[in-house]
């Protein structure tokens, strides 16, 4: 008989932010104020991020995109590269996600892609603990993880290059 694996993913679905502690409201309102400064002219896609670090200080980023598509970055790794190059000897505890098409403040549902479920993972790696990720679901809902695997499972980590 064949063998199966099964893996378990668990997704928080909150309600509303008003259900969020004021350490995790405080990271959605850094995110979507960096949503703000994307520069988003191709997609008008603007994507907020913002990471809390061990030290509890928050480095926020946006998409930045580029005449030459490829050449362009989500939010989620401008704040993770910003973070680590600022901080290197911090780690990432916790991350928010919030994207809105335009500048109109509707803001939707949006999950990080899958080069930076990646980084996310890496950043993990090096800080030594979990990263949990904020980001919105469908009907104004909520989804936190609570560390990369739930983002990606079967990742690619430093293990397999050994
Ligand atoms: N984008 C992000 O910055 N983060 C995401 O989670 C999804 C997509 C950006 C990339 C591009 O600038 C625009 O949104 C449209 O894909």
């Amino acid at each position: 008989m064949d063998k199966r694996l099964e893996i378990n993913i668990k997704i928080e679905v909150v309600e509303s932010e008003n259900d969020l502690d004021d350490a995790w409201q405080l990271l959605i309102q850094k995110a979507k104020e960096a949503s703000y400064s994307a520069y988003a002219p191709y997609s008008d896609f603007n994507v907020g991020a913002a990471v809390q670090l061990d030290n509890n200080i928050i480095v926020t980023g946006n998409n930045q995109e580029n005449a030459v598509y490829p050449t362009g970055l989500c939010a989620e790794r401008v704040a993770l590269f910003a973070a680590s190059s600022q901080y290197p000897k911090n780690a990432v505890k916790r991350m928010a996600i919030m994207a809105q098409k335009g500048k109109k403040g509707k803001f939707l549902p949006a999950t990080p892609c899958g080069g930076c479920r990646q980084a996310i993972s890496e950043y993990e790696t090096k800080g030594k603990i979990p990263i949990r990720v904020l980001m919105m679901g469908p009907h104004h809902t909520l989804y936190l993880v609570n560390n990369s695997d739930s983002l990606l499972p079967l990742k690619f980590s430093p293990d397999s290059l050994t």
